[in-house]
């Protein structure tokens, strides 16, 4: 199997290692509230966690949207069977339900380039093995290793090979409206005319089915949030007591997100050895962590539009809870 992988971090003058993570935590913890990237869950056991979230029954978005690639992968690979072209996958962890779409891919000999972009390298390195595992040296892959936007930019030195953009998961739900609006346009820039993307848009629901994805019954996603603490004091010198703090997962109605937060239950003081800096917590102060929004249709349909695509289509499962809305790049000139 041809397949390799690039770090940007280690290429780019912007590796500062931890400092960067310093830098992001200092700038987090001093702020009112209190707020933490999402990006940062990912660590080699953050990555594990997650992966156990995506098998809970709960956390019913995995299971759409495997159910969506299964049902119209077929149609998909028709679509793109025409000319070679890169499967470029932004933040694609462990990679589970693209594997459907390259079996797929690979069983219809279509020529292709699978890239996946992910900020942590444990999960790229997961995903690699997880590849080696199951393909020959008929897929070729070039994985990038960096933020979704270093990524991107290095994507314009392609060649002009047709592009297929996957952004799976609800990732997208990670942004609000206008950073959503700016990584779209951004996006778009770097791709040419005809391209495609495929989005993944967590659906407005009942507020108990949400409410139970991010809170579930076994404490996996409080595990995943609090492991955030756990990996501050690891690789910060940082002192959280991870009893004296607890997760929790409420809907935002005004925003029409599903916010996480790691909530101090006391009290208390907490020292971040790497910036020589102590935070003080009021009991029941919170950490804002993840942002989760939830979109209706004419709302995504409204995304597209604004920041030049077209959609070709909305793939739904058969619940109805999710939506892999597929866009067209729009370029007048
Ligand atoms: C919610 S998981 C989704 C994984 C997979 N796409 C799925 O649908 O199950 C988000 C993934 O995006 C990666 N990620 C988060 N923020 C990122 C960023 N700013 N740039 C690149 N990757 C990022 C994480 O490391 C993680 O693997």
């Amino acid at each position: 199997m041809n397949i390799n992988y690039t770090n940007l971090a280690e290429n780019s003058r912007n590796n500062i290692g931890n400092h960067e993570l310093a830098l992001a935590v200092l700038e987090g913890l001093s702020g009112k509230p209190k707020k933490l990237n999402s990006s940062f869950f990912y660590d080699q056991k953050g990555s594990d966690l997650f992966q156990q979230i995506t098998e809970l029954d709960e956390y019913y978005l995995t299971g759409c949207e495997f159910n969506i690639l299964t049902k119209e992968k077929e149609n998909i690979a028709k679509k793109l069977a025409k000319d070679p072209f890169n499967l470029i996958e932004l933040g694609s962890g462990d990679g589970r339900k693209t594997f459907v779409l390259l079996d797929e891919f690979i069983n219809q000999t279509l020529d292709f380039k699978y890239i996946p972009i992910d900020i942590s390298k444990d999960a790229m390195e997961t995903l690699f093995s997880k590849l080696k595992n199951n393909y020959d040296e008929n897929l070729i892959v070039e994985g990038l290793v960096g933020d979704y936007f270093d990524g991107i930019r290095t994507l314009v030195k392609q060649t002009k090979r047709k592009n297929f953009v996957l952004f799976l998961g609800s990732s997208i739900g990670n942004f609000n409206h206008a950073e959503a609006e700016k990584f779209l346009r951004q996006l778009w820039y770097v791709l040419n005319p005809g391209d495609y993307v495929l989005i993944g848009f967590d659906l407005k629901k009942d507020l108990n089915i949400l409410h139970s994805a991010y809170n579930d019954t076994k404490g996996v996603t409080s595990e995943f949030n609090l492991n955030l603490l756990s990996r501050l004091n690891e690789t910060l010198d940082a002192d959280f007591d991870r009893s004296s703090f607890m997760h929790q997962g409420v809907y935002n109605v005004q925003l029409g997100a599903m916010e996480s937060y790691i909530i101090s239950t006391k009290k208390q003081a907490v020292k971040i050895g790497d910036l020589d800096k102590e935070f003080t917590f009021k009991p029941w102060e919170g950490i804002h962590t993840e942002y989760s929004y939830k979109y209706t249709q004419s709302e995504i349909e409204m995304l597209a539009k604004d920041t030049g695509y077209t959609v070709i289509n909305h793939l739904f499962d058969s619940k109805r809870y999710f939506i892999d809305s597929v866009w067209e790049v729009c370029k007048n000139d």
